[in-house]
């Protein structure tokens, strides 16, 4: 896999507003990767199109999720930020692995299943197609790196899936045309950390979504110090103490959960923020908890709203990245309809 030089891609989806999830278990985590890699991230809009989507709504969130980038800390001269509409080889990519990957391989994706539930004939075609377009997005740059949530991580095995029969689908031609030994790389998920999966402060059960019902059950990244004080103030949880051991926190999902939001926020571990309040019960805790996350997402927002004011400065970040990420795309597809047989 040398051949390929590390490449960080990543995407979130405009399809509601950004949720503690998100932050932890991907935007925070962009960030210190542009240290060592080249780093692209996208707001994927058509993948948010895949459910229906109010035009005005979808506007608005493609620009939150560009300004959450960049408040987080993403610098979009070192790195690229950019919407997947405004590349259209996305969809063409997308195409060609939609005829490389089986529908086998689609039938099993749980996100699907999930997504759908018992309403599967009657959901778009396109959130049926979506890992597809998910592969094509990371391929399309030959990403060799992809930090996502947990929940992600059947779409990058599926990616890898498609990456490996391209390539040896076309070996031959690919190497009658000197691309050898691969087109793709096979991308690694990066999937690190304490919040890798946020539970809702609900249900102990679910993750945390931009689509839950319960507004209660989602910090989002704009709340204001009030809303997350009372939401975490309400968390579910248990009437034991926080345990000194992490292995006290096993069959506690609320408890651990909660202790992971920490420790992902105060960029520690769960063990030392049991060292710390270990003993103490939540009554303690949840302030604690509450007033290091106003502190931690309170600037973000802040800047968010800056952002969001000056849409003319996010336009043309966004049109420089798309720029940018077109040129890689157009010489990837280049390579790939050459392989393919395309007439050129
Ligand atoms: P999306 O928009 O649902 O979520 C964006 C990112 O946030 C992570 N995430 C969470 N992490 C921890 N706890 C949670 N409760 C939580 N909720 C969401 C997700 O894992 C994700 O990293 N299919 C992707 C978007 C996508 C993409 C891509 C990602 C499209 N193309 C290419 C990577 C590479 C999605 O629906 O993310």
């Amino acid at each position: 896999m040398s051949q390929f030089t590390p490449r960080v891609f990543s995407g979130i989806k405009p399809s509601g507003d950004l949720t503690l999830g998100n932050y932890l278990g991907a935007i925070k985590r962009f960030v210190p990767l542009q240290k060592t890699h080249e780093c692209i991230y996208c707001v994927v809009d058509m993948h948010a199109i895949t459910v229906w989507q109010e035009p005005e709504d979808l506007h608005e969130a493609t620009y939150e999720v560009a300004a959450a980038y960049l408040a987080a800390g993403v610098d979009p001269r070192e790195h690229v930020i950019f919407v997947q509409s405004q590349v259209v080889q996305h969809v063409e990519l997308a195409w060609i692995f939609n005829c490389v990957a089986r529908m086998g391989w689609m039938q099993r994706m749980t996100q699907f299943k999930d997504k759908a539930g018992k309403n599967s004939q009657n959901v778009s075609l396109g959130l049926f197609a979506y890992p597809s377009l998910m592969a094509a997005d990371i391929l399309l740059y030959k990403a060799t790196h992809v930090p996502v949530g947990e929940d992600q991580k059947q779409h990058l095995e599926l990616t890898r899936d498609i990456a490996q029969k391209f390539n040896n689908d076309f070996a031959r031609s690919i190497a009658a045309r000197g691309y050898d030994p691969e087109v793709f790389p096979l991308p690694e998920p990066v999937i690190t950390g304490p919040a890798t999966k946020v539970l809702s402060l609900r249900d102990g059960t679910k993750k945390m979504s931009k689509s839950d019902a319960s507004s209660m059950a989602t910090i989002y990244m704009m709340d204001d110090a009030d809303a997350i004080a009372r939401k975490f103030k309400k968390a579910k949880s248990d009437p034991e103490p926080l345990p000194s051991e992490e292995k006290g926190l096993e069959g506690r999902p609320e408890a651990a959960n909660l202790v992971g939001i920490y420790a992902a926020l105060a960029d520690t571990t769960p063990q030392a923020v049991l060292n710390q309040f270990g003993g103490q019960g939540f009554g303690a805790f949840k302030p604690a908890l509450a007033e290091l996350a106003v502190e931690q997402l309170g600037p973000i927002a802040d800047e968010m709203r800056r952002y969001l004011a000056d849409k003319a400065t996010l336009d043309a970040i966004l049109h420089d990245g798309a720029e940018r990420a077109r040129a890689i795309a157009r010489t990837t597809m280049d390579q790939v309809k050459d392989v393919v047989g395309f007439v050129k």
